[in-house]
């Protein structure tokens, strides 16, 4: 199968971005890391981080000519303002996973409320890097149920 990883704004600062909040691990050893666990499976897996929400949504309009099975979303700031994005993931109709590092539910109100969790497969936070790898294992085991 194949998984898109989709990272939002300021995500490329991971490592050096208040790292009690999100951890000391960089974007590219989380990318790494996913990519190494689905090859592991046999499955192939891409990733974009993007600033832009414009660039996210094109890549979500994108993904089913792609053949973009599933989905691991961490719309970062665009959790808590973006209906372009939801109505774009609507519009695909492909299944996804929410992904945050922080525990969003322990932070400043504005936090609390996703324009994605209603929407999605399932939402994991507070978990960190560990939480991409989880989604990820739990994305797999849905395509392969899908499958059989
Ligand atoms: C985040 C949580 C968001 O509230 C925040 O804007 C981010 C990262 C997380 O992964 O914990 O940029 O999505």
């Amino acid at each position: 199968a194949s998984i898109l990883v989709l990272h939002g704004p300021n995500l490329n600062l991971l490592g050096r971005r208040e790292p009690d909040q999100y951890g000391a691990a960089t974007l590219a050893e989380i990318d790494q890391a996913l990519m190494d666990q689905a090859a592991e499976a046999g499955h192939h897996l891409q990733h974009l981080q993007s600033n832009a929400e414009y660039e996210l949504i094109e890549r979500i309009h994108g993904a089913p000519a792609e053949g973009i099975d599933f989905i691991l979303f961490n719309p970062a700031a665009f959790t808590h303002t973006s209906v372009a994005l939801r109505d774009a993931l609507l519009a695909v109709r492909i299944p996804f996973i929410e992904v945050h590092l922080s525990n969003v539910h322990r932070r400043e109100t504005f936090r609390h409320h996703s324009y994605f969790s209603d929407i999605a497969e399932g939402v994991i936070c507070g978990l960190g890097a560990t939480g991409y790898r989880l989604a990820l294992a739990a994305a797999l085991e849905k395509l392969d149920q899908a499958q059989e």
